[in-house]
Formats: structure tokens, C-alpha cells, sequence
């Protein structure tokens, strides 16, 4: 699947035909280096699924991953969590998935495409719960500034005490998400 944004860039899974070898989202040498290194090996091996926004040139601009997750029910806000720790069949996690990388090239970032990455991540997600249950999405944010990026998109910080310069748990339920999707296709977007 090769969808087009405008002739400027286009989402597909990850392939050996990316050109990984300039990326560069300079705030996190780490993510690079996956990317460059790390990535396709484990997408191919379905440790989790990479998504590539490329140039005509397939050169990467930005990419997100995604993979299934067991959320620990204790991050969640105590109402929440009280409720389904109460349920018969209560368990400590539930179902859910996880964007584990996020990352926009340093000269792609302060534009759309950090937004248009997060619409795909959505959208790739709404066409899982069609095929499986998850309650929800879940990330980690690295630090206090993307904590307020990932609030953007609806994602809310667990209310739970996380060591100092320790990544903030963060989640957003699927209901919202099938939201968020519906209004993207009423918008018609190019998804
Ligand atoms: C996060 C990211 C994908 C967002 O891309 P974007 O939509 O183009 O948005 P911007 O780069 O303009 O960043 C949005 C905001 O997040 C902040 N931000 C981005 N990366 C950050 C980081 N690693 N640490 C702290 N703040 C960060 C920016 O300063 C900016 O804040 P502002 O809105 O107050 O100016 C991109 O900034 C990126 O690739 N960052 C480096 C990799 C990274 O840290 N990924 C997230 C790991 S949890």
C-alpha cells in the first residue's frame, strides 16, 4: 500500500527499498540508529511493525511503530483501574497496543508530518480493532515537552508518580481513537 500526501511524501510499511541513511531527528541519536540498524530486521521478524514516510526518492522523512501490548492496569487513573480490577474475570493488564518510536527528519519537523504520522498510526490501529479487541493506545514519552505533544492527540499522562527522568506512561482509549478516525474519513482525508 503506497498512499500519496500531496505528491510530497508516502506511508508504507517498512521495506528494504527505504533509504534509512540520512535520517536524522536530532533530539534522539538512539531512534536514528534503530531506525538505520535495527528496524527492518524487526519488522520482519514481527517484533513490531514499522511505518515509513518517504519521499519520491524513498528516502525516509519520518516513521512510527506499532505492536501489541499488555497495559498494566495500575497506570491507569484509580476510577478506571478500580473498575476493571472489580470485574469477574479481572485481570492486572489489558489488551491493548503501543507506538513504541516516533520520529520526524530534523527538516521535516515543526509541519504536518509529525501530525500526519499520528492520523496513520490511528488509522492503523482502527483496522486492528476490527480484527481484534484492545482498549487502548498506548506510549511512553520521554521527557515533560512530549508529554504536552502527545496531549495534542488526546493522550493522557498516568496520574500514577514515575521516577525522576524516568519515560511517562501515557494512553487514549480506543473509543476515542474511532472518533478521532470518523471525523479523519468525514474530512476525507488522503489516509
Ligand atoms: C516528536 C516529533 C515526532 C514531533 O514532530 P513534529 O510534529 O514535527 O513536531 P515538532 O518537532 O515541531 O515538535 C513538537 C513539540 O514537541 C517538542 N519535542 C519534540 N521532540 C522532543 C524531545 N525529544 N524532547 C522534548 N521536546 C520535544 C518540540 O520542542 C515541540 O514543542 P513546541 O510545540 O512547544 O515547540 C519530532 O519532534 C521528533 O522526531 N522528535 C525527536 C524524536 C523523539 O523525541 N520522539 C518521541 C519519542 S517519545
Amino acid at each position: 500500500m503506497n498512499q500519496a500526501i500531496d505528491g510530497a511524501f508516502s506511508l508504507r510499511a517498512l521495506d528494504a527499498a527505504h533509504d534509512l541513511r540520512a535520517f536524522d531527528c536530532k533530539r534522539n541519536e538512539e531512534m536514528d540508529t534503530w531506525l538505520r540498524k535495527s528496524a527492518l530486521r524487526s519488522h520482519e521478524s514481527d517484533v513490531t511493525r514499522v511505518f515509513v514516510a518517504a519521499d519520491a526518492n524513498n528516502r525516509a522523512l519520518g516513521f512510527f511503530t506499532l505492536s501489541g501490548y499488555c497495559l498494566e492496569v495500575e497506570v491507569l487513573p484509580n476510577g478506571d483501574s478500580k473498575k476493571l480490577l472489580s470485574r469477574r474475570d479481572a485481570k492486572s493488564t489489558v489488551p491493548a497496543h503501543y507506538i513504541g518510536r516516533l520520529a520526524v527528519d530534523k527538516n521535516h519537523q515543526g509541519g504536518d508530518l509529525g501530525k500526519f504520522l499520528m492520523d496513520a498510526a490511528f488509522l492503523k490501529y482502527a483496522q486492528i480493532l476490527k480484527l481484534t479487541t484492545s482498549s487502548y493506545l498506548c506510549l511512553d514519552a520521554q521527557n515533560p515537552g512530549l508529554v504536552d505533544y502527545y496531549k495534542k492527540f488526546g493522550f493522557k499522562p498516568t496520574p500514577k508518580e514515575v521516577s525522576q527522568g524516568a519515560p511517562i506512561p501515557m494512553y487514549l482509549k480506543s473509543s476515542a481513537i474511532k472518533t478521532w478516525v470518523n471525523a479523519l474519513n468525514s474530512e476525507g482525508s488522503h489516509l
